[in-house]
């Protein structure tokens, strides 16, 4: 299946089915048949799929760079080597640049397309659940800095997002589960169907089923794509949606470090702290807060590693850098699958609603 993000001259085919891994370079050299291609990977990826990418290495001539694994790992001085091995092998502005990873390779290697040469092609080929539904989509490319996560980055979006979902058959559960939270993340603003559609295939979408991930990932992504097609570069408002749990998030990961939670760890605890604020202020219903929590606690609880302290959190919020002026703002549920952004939530009310949920850890 195909679902196309309609960017006017930016616009590009996001190809989504089980097994189509060995076809990318057919695709690729009818669509970039005069090109060098370049392969960014990372080690853990390397070893697992080392024959599709020598098949890729023979079918496209590709040049490979291969980077050490991990978020620590995703910093200026990884993006700074990626030209090293490109610049040397003639790259120029035709080239184009395959991120076959997750969330950290696609977001190092779309930032060294965005700069190289002054932005050459992109194509995201997500390895992690997390990646397919959300990061490979959209066009935000970033490295992290020791000030806090994504500060150095760029709008580039891809070429062409080629989502084969058979990569996920090696994924670790724990990372499965991560990227469920993003899944239902598109559950909790894409409507009502598909908050409904996600209640309903809940434990198949766990299993892994083959024909319910493809749906659910394609509802998921088709939402994406909605929002980033009406606000590309986030500056009318509506991209904010995607940061669902988001605020909450990011001070858990600040907090513990980027490695002891995972991002969509930390997004699972988000959502449950901004559905609890929800409630707290009453933009959505208790009965239906408690749909919301049901639907969560039905995916697996990730541990964190300690009940950390709200006080602590609020600070790492206002280091967070969507905050404007001081005041971090939420997304917040509204009704069951719709969610509305707040710039004015009273930080006590943040605190309440973060110790009421962080502490039944
Ligand atoms: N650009 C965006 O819009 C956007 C959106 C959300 C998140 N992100 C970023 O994404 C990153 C998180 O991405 P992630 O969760 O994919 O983490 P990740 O890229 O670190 O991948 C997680 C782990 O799984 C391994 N892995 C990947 N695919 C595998 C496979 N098929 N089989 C076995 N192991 C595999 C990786 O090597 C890594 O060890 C964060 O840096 C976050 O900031 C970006």
């Amino acid at each position: 299946m195909e679902i196309t993000v309609n960017l006017g001259p930016r616009s590009y085919p996001i190809v989504l089915d089980r097994g189509i891994a060995a076809a990318l370079p057919i695709r690729l050299k009818n669509n970039f048949p005069k090109s060098k291609f370049g392969l960014v990977t990372n080690t853990t990826l390397a070893k697992l799929y080392g024959d599709l990418i020598g098949q890729w290495e023979r079918d496209l001539g590709c040049t490979i760079h291969c980077m050490p694994d991990g978020e620590r790992y995703k910093k200026l001085e990884t993006w700074g080597a990626i030209f090293d091995t490109f610049l040397p092998a003639k790259f120029e502005r035709s080239s184009v640049i395959i991120a076959l990873g997750g969330g950290v390779v696609g977001d190092v290697a779309g930032f060294a397309a965005a700069t190289l040469m002054r932005g050459i092609a992109c194509v995201q080929v997500p390895t992690t659940l997390l990646a397919m539904v959300d990061s490979s989509v959209g066009g935000k490319t970033a490295v992290d800095h020791a000030a806090g996560k994504n500060l150095i980055g760029a709008f580039h979006q891809p070429r062409l997002v080629w989502i084969d979902t058979a990569f996920l058959d090696t994924l670790p559960p724990r990372e499965y589960g991560a990227g469920c939270a993003e899944l239902l993340k598109y559950g909790f603003i894409g409507g009502p169907d598909h908050f409904d559609f996600i209640a309903a295939n809940g434990q198949s979408i766990l299993d892994g089923k083959p024909a319910v991930l493809l749906e659910g990932l394609r509802r998921g992504i088709a939402v994406k794509a909605g929002v980033v097609e009406r606000d590309e570069h986030e500056t009318r408002g509506e991209r904010a949606l995607l940061n669902f749990g988001h605020t909450f998030a990011h001070a858990l990961e600040k907090y513990f470090g980027f490695e002891a939670l995972l991002h969509g760890e930390a997004v699972w605890w988000g959502m449950r702290c901004a559905c609890e604020l929800g409630r707290r202020l009453g933009t959505i219903p208790g009965h239906s807060v408690a749909r919301y929590e049901a639907l969560m606690e039905f995916f697996p609880r990730p541990p964190l590693p300690s009940v950390p302290p709200a006080g602590e959190l609020i600070r790492a919020m206002q280091f967070d850098k969507k905050v404007a002026s001081g005041t971090p703002a939420f997304v917040i549920p509204a009704a069951p699958g719709s969610a509305i952004v707040k710039n004015d939530v009273p930080l006590n009310l943040v605190e309440e609603a973060m110790n009421a949920v962080l502490s039944s850890t």
